[in-house]
């Protein structure tokens, strides 16, 4: 066991008097992060996407209004026999892992919408699960409620659903990289400086500098 950070396991369940295929889809979709769970959701950036395998950046407020933040970079795998998918959150500043299992079941007319979530936090979270389960709460109501609007919104539409108007297009295959890595991106600077040095083995067991560039 390591004591300087505290593991926290929740498990969430919601069951909701909706239809599976719609809470599903809800579920899964995360093209709709940044515009209907905005006050949660401050940025969700796809880097890289090839079969049932997605990378984010995520930019995470912690609880709304507040200007607290947290960078994550996620691998995220779509996993079909649970209707959902698993998330490693890798936290950009602290280097931690966050973890989360989600999945949808059918219940009758209901559904299921379950949740397991692993946080990795610092030891003294131990003296405060109570708040950190208020806090979690909190900022999940207002996403569920959210999403809640949305399903009961699809629910009454009678015609196909399509939200191509803000949903952005994912292709199957996606690389940040190839997209912004050009070859001539270093002529689109501003201005060119060049460092350079010149260091000789000094016959001590060290390098010196002999010679460096001048700045501009
Ligand atoms: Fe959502």
């Amino acid at each position: 066991m390591n004591f300087s950070r505290y593991k926290i396991y929740v498990q969430r369940t919601c069951e909701l008097e909706a239809p599976f295929d719609i809470c599903e889809e809800s579920s899964n979709d995360w093209t709709h992060f940044t515009h209907l769970h905005r006050k949660a959701i401050v940025g969700y950036r796809l880097l890289n996407k090839k079969g049932l395998r997605e990378v984010f950046l995520y930019k995470a407020r912690v609880l709304y209004p507040l200007p607290f933040y947290d960078h994550y970079v996620i691998f995220r795998n779509y996993e079909p026999q649970q209707n959902g998918y698993k998330n490693v959150y890798l936290n950009v500043r602290t280097g931690q892992l966050n973890y989360l299992s989600g999945y949808v079941i059918q219940k009758g007319k209901s559904s299921l919408l379950m949740a397991d979530y692993l946080f990795n936090m610092s030891w003294y979270w131990r003296f405060f699960p109570g708040f950190f389960l208020w806090v979690f709460r909190r900022r999940m109501r207002s996403v569920m409620d959210e999403d809640n609007q949305w399903i009961y919104e699809r629910m009454k539409q009678k015609e196909p659903y399509s939200n191509k108007a803000c949903a952005p297009v994912v292709p199957e295959e996606y690389d940040l990289f190839k997209d912004l890595f050009k070859d001539d991106i270093f002529k689109h600077a501003d201005i060119r400086m060049d460092d350079y040095s010149k260091e000789t083995f000094d016959g001590k067991g060290r390098f010196k500098i002999k010679e460096t560039a001048p700045l501009p």
